[in-house]
Formats: structure tokens, sequence, C-alpha cells
């Protein structure tokens, strides 16, 4: 069993969801990558007519390839359906996102949709957000040093998160912002730690994800687990 299987297996669960018609949020990632191409295959041998609202330059630009035709929030602000992957979640279903570092745009897209699916591998399922990785939080490049400081006010220690090989310097986001990863440990209260992150000036956005998804399917060995949100 191979994470891709699990990915798949996620993806054509929420796949089976989606209908004739719809007008879809399109999250980022690898997951959402496959579920991209899924939908693509489905629009194809179906004649389906869907619109897709996509949450950055790699779900733009894989829809396109994918002949997923696109539109925008400003056409459509309310969606039938998002889907998206996911770093962490817990079995409330509150998550951790932004390991892409489009979490800003996700979070915009993710709430405009009157369900919100995610979809991921075993491995995202944690007891307690936080427990293997840091929050992303978008932030206005003129408050890099002070938004650090007061997430380490907050316990938290800060990270500006690095391009990586293919540019020096710091990762810059599709909105022209950087990511700080923010490893607060296991997180006791996630909402809390939104909301006071996202006091703080300069942020942009919080990649923490609470009370937003509906349902999350899961994929494993054994098959796709279904959770919903308990209200
Ligand atoms: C993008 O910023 C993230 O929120 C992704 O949705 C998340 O990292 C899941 O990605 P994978 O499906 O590649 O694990």
């Amino acid at each position: 069993m191979t994470s891709a299987t699990s990915k798949r297996r996620a993806a054509e669960a929420a796949l089976a969801e989606v209908k004739d018609g719809q007008i879809l949020g399109l999250g980022t990632g690898s997951t959402v990558a496959i579920f991209i191409e899924l939908l693509g295959e489905k629009i194809k041998k179906e004649g389906w007519k869907i619109l897709g609202v996509p949450t950055s330059y790699q779900s733009a630009y894989l829809a396109a390839e994918n002949g997923i035709q696109l539109t925008t929030l400003d056409e459509h602000p309310v969606l039938d359906l998002a889907v998206d992957g996911a770093d962490e979640l817990d079995k409330r279903l509150n998550l951790i996102k932004g390991g892409g570092a489009a979490l800003t745009r996700e979070k915009i897209v993710d709430s405009s949709a009157k369900r919100f699916v995610v979809i991921a591998d075993g491995a995202k399922l944690v007891e307690r957000l936080g427990t293997k990785t840091p929050v992303p939080i978008e932030v206005l490049p003129v408050a890099r040093r002070t938004v650090a400081k007061r997430i380490g006010l907050l316990g938290g220690k800060p990270k500006l998160r690095d391009a990586g090989d293919r540019k020096d310097g710091p990762l810059i986001t599709d909105n022209g912002n950087l990511i700080i990863d923010a490893d607060f440990g296991a997180i006791d209260d996630p909402q809390a730690l939104e909301f006071v992150l996202k006091r703080i000036p300069g942020v942009v956005e919080a990649g923490l994800f609470i009370n937003l998804a509906h349902t999350a399917y899961i994929g494993s060995e054994k098959g796709v687990k279904r959770i919903d949100r308990r209200y």
C-alpha cells in the first residue's frame, strides 16, 4: 500500500459526491491533484458542466490542463462543494493547512462552500493538532520580525519558510507574502490559538481551519474511512 493509493482512494470518495452542474472549490496539494485529474476524466467521459474556483496557481494550472473550466468568487461567491487536502486533522475535523503555502486562498474558498470535504491519507490523522507539523502563518513581508516576536511570546517557535533548492531566500506565496511556520507542539485549544494569531498585526491568515470541514475521507489500506463533523 503506497501513500499514493491511499490518496487516490480519498480522492475517489470525494469525486463520488460531485454532481453535474456544480461549482467546486479546488484545493491545493498532491491529494487534490489526483482529485482534479479524476474530475477531468469524469467531465470528459460524461460531458459534465463543472466550474472550478482554484486556491493556487497549482490548482488553476492543473484544472486548465484537465479541461476544468475556471471561475472566480466574484462571479460565484457561494460554491456547492470544496475539496481540499490537509497536513493534519483531528477527529473533530479541525485542520492544519498550508504545507503548500496556499492556506489563505484555501480558507477563503473552502469556507465559501456549502459543503467542504477533506481528502487525506491516514498519516494525517492526529489526536491533537500540532503533533507532527507546525502551524503555517501567511505574513506581510513588512511584519516578518514583529509577527515572529509575537509568536514567540505566545509560546511558539517561529521559522521563516525557505524557498528551497530552486530559489535563494524565503518562499513567496501566490499572494506575494511570506510564510512563518510556528511550532506550538500539541495544541490544547486550536480555536483559541487561531483567534490570537489572527489578531497579530501583519498576519494575513493562520493555517488553523476550525469548524470548517463537514466531512473527511481518509484513505488507507483497508479502504476509505468517512468522518463527519459532529455539531
Ligand atoms: C496547501 O497549502 C496545503 O494546505 C495542502 O492542502 C496540504 O498540504 C495537503 O497537501 P497534500 O495533499 O500534498 O498532503
